[in-house]
């Protein structure tokens, strides 16, 4: 199992399955094939898809004590970077087609629909985890701020869980699911926190 994680392959793998939301969507705008409404379709698939990468990133470190699987927090990064990836695209279907890029009119929609206001705090705190992301980042700051700053993360996952259950109101289900999945995997991370802690690198 050890060979498998360590190996180049199994990350170049991951990658390319982590692109297949993406090039699902690409497909389907070159097809046509959105459904009747293109832009809710977009950000529907996008927002579904940045909630999952939040929920596999944070997934790794339970992950890894459960079954004894150190070399798991090589995907760690990647799979962060991707949830920033979809998140950016949800934020670009919602700035261009919903707001026609009027910074102005955003704003006041921030201010105003408060599960736009959580969603939008989700997206910016997810900003600085990105920047930060490489083992540079880890040396400049140093591995325990460094460690400090990426648990934003847990409420970069908190606020979109809330801003998916404010927009669904009727079935939630769905927003309920992740949730759960977020608590999960903070209460399992702390637990783990003794086998964590000594290993701050995002490398693999
Ligand atoms: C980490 C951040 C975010 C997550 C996890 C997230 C997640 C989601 C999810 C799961 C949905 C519903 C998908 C479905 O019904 O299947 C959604 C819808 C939506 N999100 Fe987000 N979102 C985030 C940030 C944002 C931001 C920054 C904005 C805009 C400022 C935004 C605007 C919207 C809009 C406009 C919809 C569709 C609303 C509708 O159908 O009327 N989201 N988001």
């Amino acid at each position: 199992m050890r060979a498998l994680l360590v190996s180049k392959w199994t990350k170049v793998a991951v990658f390319l399955l982590c692109l297949i939301p993406f090039g699902d969507l690409v497909w389907r705008i070159i097809k046509s094939d959105l459904g009747a409404n293109p832009v809710e379709f977009l950000q529907h698939a996008t927002g579904d898809w940045t909630l999952r990468f939040l929920v596999f990133t944070l997934c790794i470190t339970p992950l890894r004590r459960l079954f004894n699987l150190p070399d798991l927090i090589r995907f760690r990064r990647m799979l962060g970077l991707f949830a920033f990836f979809y998140v950016s695209l949800h934020f670009l279907t919602y700035l261009g087609p919903d707001q026609a890029f009027d910074l102005a009119a955003m704003w006041k929609d921030v201010a105003k629909r408060p599960f736009i206001t959580v969603g939008f705090a989700a997206f910016v705190s997810l900003i600085p985890l990105a920047l930060t992301s490489t083992a540079g980042w880890i040396r400049r700051i140093g591995g325990k701020r460094w460690q400090m700053l990426h648990r934003l993360i847990y409420f970069a996952a908190v606020c979109g869980v809330i801003h998916y259950y404010w927009l669904v109101k009727s079935d939630v289900r769905k927003p309920l699911f992740y949730g759960l999945g977020t608590w999960v995997s903070k209460r399992r991370s702390q637990a783990s926190v003794s086998v964590a802690a000594p290993r701050v690198s995002v490398n693999g």
